[in-house]
């Protein structure tokens, strides 16, 4: 029997008219890329971003890893996203806006201008923002998000979003990293039809010494906050006097557009640092290939903005291009499972973008809800965060998309800023849980790290970049040496470092790219990335915990689970342990949010370490798993500590 995965082409009447029609275009695209990178980039460029001032040299390598884009332009990305678009655009939606109670706000791009126009001048002449200065976002999924980015972009502030699920202690840490002088939340928003709070954790967020020096509210539930005079400012009441006009900031290329903090296998979250003009043009690129968004489509992603792919394809990559993009607020299982399909049919939604973990839970719950809807308008679906299981990735293509739509299965990072590898909805032939194929202008390869030479068909290597691209990461907020350790430290191709995702990959005998995990201690709860480390911080800071050491399990919902062996300090027996739970739950909620709660948390009377001290965490991932474990254990200073731990987890 063939283990060939079958093949599933793109539709030929949406080929037709699609961005890229074919494998030959395709293979153009990326050829010319290979022959002139900087000239294929150089026209993207030119063609694509609207520059006050144009650039005078495409790419900088002399200080690689720091590398230049576009150098000696100048751009700014609220313009590019907003205002030259008012000519042909302006009564066009750009933001369709749905509540979680249902209420709906159509903005157009006329309406988004003046919008973000007063935000900026708000944070300018109120709270004297200026060019270069970090601003905290902490918000829901409102209109107002969208505005506060844009109006940071048009003054040159750089915005730092928090994702509302972060915990106090974890928005501490990030407003304190990068100095951020603003916070803009909101009261709270709605979620399953009640009212819940943002801003209370903000407030728990600027006890004591704090950077900041002032926070915006908007007002969405109107619930009562507690309000600290001369440093909370209503922005209801304050931006309906702002003019709606304010100069965009002439920006260079390099200046930074925003910073998003996102964890790694070791310490403290990292700043990610983007900048401007390589960023947007990315995020506009990739939205026209990928999605193969037209100009009469809607197009909805269910990320939220707190994370990167609500910047670049809720945000930045749809406006970048002229979009409708439709933002939700709410629970996409809420009322039910049919949400998602009730909007779709509502909004006549042409591009749909969602986690793998979301589809999992939308077939669990409601495996025929999709057959009640009209989903006819439906073109193009997509997935991103995790690769999507078999049958997850049936259901989707048979179900949602009627066998009939594409499903791209885009795989990218915080730190690779749009999509680097992915199916092109109407060229490539697509194999179930593949992400295919580098796009045009990504050098793609999996090396394998000891010789650098491009892994055999079949052979898991180390999925890398070996050339700059305009979109990738610019920097780690503060810490330039982390930047370099954490991305080009692992593999070298021809005696020089190249950008490792963290991610391994494998190809098949077709070239096909599929992304197998990551190789580090990062692990992905429901599409979220979470550091192991960080984890284990928090639990750590519970008085009774001696050593803990956290692992990622397979989740059949989720992805991965987040499971945790525990070595408390007094140990009296299973009565106290439930207290435990508890006690170390609580303390993750409040250092890091529900998003980190453990699935699984095991109290045992040590670890496996290494006579060095290291702890061998393939050793609890085989346990976790329930699996054998094969690895060799007598290197071990306590070798008899493995079946212990396995007598417990069974
Ligand atoms: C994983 C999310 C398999 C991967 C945009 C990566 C994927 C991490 C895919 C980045 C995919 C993302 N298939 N794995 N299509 N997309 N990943 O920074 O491990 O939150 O390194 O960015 O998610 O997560 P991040």
């Amino acid at each position: 029997m063939s283990d060939k995965k079958p093949v599933f082409k793109p539709n030929k009447e949406f080929a037709k008219n699609a961005n890229i029609k074919n494998m030959c275009e395709y293979h153009d695209l990326q050829d010319k890329a290979m022959e002139d990178y900087e000239g294929f980039w150089g026209d993207a460029a030119k063609e694509k971003i609207d520059w006050i001032e144009p650039f005078t040299n495409v790419l900088d390598e002399s200080h690689a890893p720091f590398v230049k884009w576009f150098d000696g332009g100048k751009l700014n990305v609220s313009a590019q996203c907003i205002d030259r678009h008012l000519d042909s655009r302006k009564n066009k939606a750009a933001i369709i806006f749905e509540g979680d109670r249902g209420d709906i706000q159509t903005i157009t791009y006329l309406d988004l201008y003046k919008h973000v126009n007063r935000f900026a001048n708000l944070l300018k002449e109120d709270f004297h923002v200026k060019k270069g200065d970090r601003v905290v976002i902490y918000m829901p999924m409102i209109p107002e998000a969208a505005y506060a980015m844009l109006a940071c972009a048009r003054i040159g502030a750089i915005h730092s979003i928090v994702f509302g699920g972060f915990s106090s202690e974890a928005l501490r840490d990030r407003i304190e990293d990068a100095e951020a002088k603003v916070v803009i939340t909101a009261d709270g928003a709605f979620r399953k039809e009640k009212p819940y709070m943002l801003k209370p954790v903000v407030d728990a967020a600027l006890e004591g010494k704090t950077p900041v020096e002032k926070v915006i509210v908007v007002q969405r539930n109107h619930e009562d906050v507690e309000w600290v005079a001369g440093r909370d400012y209503s922005y209801n009441e304050m931006i309906e006097r702002k003019s709606s006009k304010c100069e965009p900031e002439v920006m260079d290329s390099e200046d930074p557009l925003f910073l998003l903090y996102t964890s790694g296998s070791t310490g403290k979250p990292k700043g990610v640092q983007h900048n401007s003009a390589g960023y947007i043009l990315w995020a506009q690129m990739t939205m026209e290939w990928v999605f193969d968004v037209k100009e009469n489509d809607t197009y909805w992603c269910t990320a939220d903005v707190g994370w990167i792919t609500g910047h670049t394809y809720i945000v930045y990559g749809p406006l970048a291009m002229g979009a409708t993009t439709v933002m939700f607020e709410g629970v996409i299982t809420f009322p039910d499972a049919g949400r998602p399909w009730s909007m779709v049919e509502n909004h006549r939604i042409n591009q749909f973008y969602t986690a793998p973990t979301a589809i999992r839970v939308l077939h669990k719950m409601g495996e025929h809800e999709p057959a009640k809807y009209d989903m006819s308008s439906l073109k193009v679906l997509g997935t991103v965060g995790e690769p999507i299981d078999p049958p997850a990735w049936k259901w989707y293509y048979e179900e949602v998309g009627q066998s009939r739509c594409s499903i791209v299965d885009t795989y990218w990072q915080t730190e690779t800023g749009g999509h680097v590898i992915s199916p092109l909805p109407g060229a490539t032939p697509i194999k179930p849980g593949c992400a295919t194929f580098p796009l045009p202008g990504i050098m793609a390869e999996i090396l394998d790290p000891a010789t650098g030479e491009k892994v055999e068909v079949g052979e898991k290597g180390y999925m890398c970049i070996t050339k700059p691209w305009p979109a990738q990461i610019r920097g780690v907020w503060g810490d330039e040496e982390r930047y370099v350790k954490s991305y080009f430290g692992d593999v070298e191709k021809d005696g020089k470092p190249v950008y490792f995702t963290g991610d391994g990959a494998v190809y098949d005998e077709d070239g096909y790219i599929t992304i197998t995990g990551r190789t580090d201690d990062v692990i992905n709860v429901s599409g979220h990335r979470m550091g192991t480390a960080e984890v284990e911080a928090a639990i750590k800071k519970h008085s009774n915990v001696a050593e803990v050491a956290v692992v990622g399990k397979p989740h059949p919902l989720k992805g991965e689970g987040i499971f945790a062996y525990i070595v408390l300090k007094s140990d009296d027996g299973i009565a106290d342990e439930v207290e435990e739970v508890k006690a170390i739950n609580n303390i993750i909620k409040k250092e890091i949010g529900n998003i980190a709660l453990c699935d699984d948390m095991v109290f045992v009377s040590g670890l496996p370490k290494t006579r060095s001290g290291k702890i061998m965490r393939r050793i609890l991932r085989s346990i976790a798993k329930n699996e054998e474990v094969t690895q060799d254990i007598s290197t071990l200073e306590d070798p008899s500590i493995v079946e212990k731990i396995a007598a417990m987890v069974k």
